[in-house]
């Protein structure tokens, strides 16, 4: 039992997942990874489990068993960025998965975390600018990410004992973000600009989101409900 608790963290086998589960096993939690793929990089870590998940299949979202401790984190991190096209030509079934993934299965897992778990606990969500600002291409991820934001600030006046916040960490060199400069100026007229955010090195590294991120937690000065993980200062 680690004396720092437990943090359940969904979608671990890449970028801000990844790099929050690492740095959060190094500073002596117990991690619970959650999703589809379990990262090689951690395989046979100590305090280190991996729960086979996908978000998208609503029964496996409630059979999840969460291992708690005395002070249990969870953090809904697993996204995807959902069809990127005019809204006439997204597809209802990528439309469904994204808000599958984005929205309900937060949503579920929270609410199941806040009635189950006992103890001390936090929530958090990986939410986005992109919930406060209309991005022309990106219409579900837009939708998801306001609708994951307004939980967040409804369950944080709902539970005011309990830190609840959802963090918008930037444009962060992830997997993600090469699916994003992959995609066509047709389908996403702002491509270049992120191709642009790429060429002249300026994303942010999954691991400074999780070295801020674990500051937070680990803080009893929390920020506001939504914040940009920019403004935290780890140093401080
Ligand atoms: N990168 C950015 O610039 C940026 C900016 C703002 C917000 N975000 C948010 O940050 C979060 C993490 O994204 P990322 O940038 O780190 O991208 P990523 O590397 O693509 O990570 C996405 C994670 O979600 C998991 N996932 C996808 N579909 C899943 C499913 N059906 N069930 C379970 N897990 C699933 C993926 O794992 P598997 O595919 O292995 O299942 C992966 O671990 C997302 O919520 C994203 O919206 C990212």
């Amino acid at each position: 039992m680690s004396d720092k608790g437990n943090i359940i963290i969904t979608g671990v086998s890449s970028g801000i997942g990844l790099a929050i589960a690492k740095a959060a096993l190094e500073n002596g939690y117990v991690v619970q990874g959650v999703g589809r793929n379990a990262p090689e990089a951690l395989e046979g870590a100590d305090c280190w489990s991996f729960s086979a998940c996908d978000l998208t299949d609503l029964a496996a979202v409630d059979a999840l068993k969460f291992q708690t401790g005395a002070h249990t984190i969870l953090i809904n991190n697993a996204g995807t960025l959902g069809p990127v096209v005019q809204g006439e030509n997204a597809m209802g079934s990528d439309i469904e998965a994204c808000m599958l993934l984005n929205v309900t299965a937060p949503m579920r897992l929270t609410a199941r975390f806040l009635k189950e778990v006992e103890g001390d606990k936090q929530v958090y969500f990986t939410g986005s600018g992109a919930a406060q600002y209309a991005i022309p291409g990106w219409s579900a991820y837009c939708a998801s990410k306001a609708a994951i934001h307004m939980y967040a600030e409804v369950l944080a006046q709902e539970y005011p004992q309990v830190p609840i916040h959802a963090f918008k960490p930037g444009k962060v060199d992830t997997p993600m973000q090469a699916q994003i400069r992959n995609t066509t100026t047709e389908n996403f007229p702002s491509v270049a600009h992120f191709i642009e955010e790429y060429e002249t090195g300026n994303l942010v590294k999954p691991e400074t989101v999780a070295e801020r991120l674990l500051h937070v937690i680990a803080s009893d000065d929390k920020p506001g409900v939504v914040f940009p993980i920019s403004q935290i200062n780890p140093t401080s």
